[in-house]
């Protein structure tokens, strides 16, 4: 069977999972929606999009019947609206990260998606790459002991520009929805949801987050350290330690291509590329691993992931509403 994808928004990650679908022989991208006419046309052109799928709202696209599954790739500020939109005309849908503003969005999205027995997930990619399947194999087996901690940072120097959706508040900008998020998913996939929450950050010029740490302790007394931010090049490495011994995530530490671990005295590394497949190709860096996952659920008649769960998206959104709270950063009516 093969599936018929749409993408809602035509920038910088529709167009990485545009490219990704076109490494898997079962996805078909069949439509796309945007705001202006143009755009859809040019996005539409640049990936064989038949010209009357190539539409100019994304209420258009939510009636498109050609579409299998939407991926929703607009700014943090719109996935509960086009989530909503989506599930509401019967689609499917696969969210980006971070899945909304707040978990009083992810919990209306998560609900809808269950009454209406839709599949839903965060696109939190990482968790369907070679790495991170490895990351659980190795947790699984209790290669490093008793998992004690979690580190993990992200972020780069990127040039102040208020208009930019991460300079803007109204959009979901700031690190923490954007970065943050990937340490946070992390700590919670090694170590379940968190007990309390330490978070501290000073708001740049436009209101949001430029530079956060947030501390958190589990009830077992396994502990996570995340940064992310705006204004410093970080490390952007992770490492989780064990009783045993430590595995480390490497540059970029969403998408690493190897593993090291060390147990005591031996130290391994394993290469585990995030963007090769089978045809070697890289493009869409990665976002293939969890496209092809998506599809795997539908063709089972599952309605979510067993590999990130809804009520994991919304533990994680918790986790970051009672940061932001701490920080004091609001998204515009938020
Ligand atoms: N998985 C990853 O590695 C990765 C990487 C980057 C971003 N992301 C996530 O993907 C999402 C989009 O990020 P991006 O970097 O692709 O952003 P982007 O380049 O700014 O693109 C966002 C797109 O959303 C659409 N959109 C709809 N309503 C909008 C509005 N009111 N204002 C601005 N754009 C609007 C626009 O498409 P139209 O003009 O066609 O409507 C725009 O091109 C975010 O959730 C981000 O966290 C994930």
């Amino acid at each position: 069977m093969s599936f018929r994808w749409g993408i809602a928004g035509t920038g910088t990650i529709a167009k990485g999972f545009a490219d990704a679908l076109g490494r898997l022989r079962d996805a078909h991208l069949v439509a796309v929606g945007s705001r202006s006419r143009k755009t859809a046309d040019e996005f539409g052109e640049k990936y064989g999009i038949a010209p009357a799928h190539r539409h100019a709202s994304y209420e258009d696209l939510a009636v498109d019947d050609s579409v299998d599954i939407v991926y929703v790739a607009s700014p943090h500020s719109h996935h509960h609206e086009h989530t909503l939109l989506f599930l509401n005309a019967g689609r499917p849908v696969l969210c980006e990260k971070a899945f909304a503003l707040d978990a009083v969005q992810a919990a209306e999205m998560i609900a809808v998606a269950r009454e209406r027995r839709l599949f839903l997930m965060e696109a939190m990619w990482s968790r369907f790459l070679p790495a991170y399947v490895k990351v659980r194999e190795l947790l699984a087996e209790s290669a490093i002991g008793e998992v004690q901690s979690v580190e993990a940072d992200f972020g780069f120097r990127l040039p102040a520009n208020p208009t930019h959706r991460l300079f803007n508040r109204a959009l979901g900008g700031g690190a923490l929805l954007d970065l943050g998020v990937y340490p946070i998913s992390l700590a919670s996939m090694v170590l379940g949801t968190p007990e309390r929450i330490t978070a501290y950050s000073k708001l740049g010029a436009t209101g949001v987050d430029e530079h956060t740490a947030i501390l958190s302790g589990n009830g077992n007394g396994a502990v996570a350290l995340a940064q992310c931010s705006l204004r410093a090049t970080l490390g952007c490495t992770a490492r989780i330690t064990g009783t045993e011994g430590h595995i480390e995530l490497p540059f970029m530490m969403h998408c690493p291509d190897e593993l090291t671990i060390q147990v005591r005295s031996t130290t391994e590394r394993l290469s585990l590329p995030a963007a090769r497949d089978d045809d070697n190709s890289t493009a869409g860096g990665g976002l293939h691993h969890q496209a092809r996952h998506v599809q795997e659920r539908l063709l089972a008649g599952k309605t979510e992931s067993d590999i990130m769960p809804l009520d994991e998206t919304l533990a994680i959104m918790r986790t970051l509403d009672t940061a932001r709270d701490q920080i004091g950063l609001r998204y515009a009516d938020h």
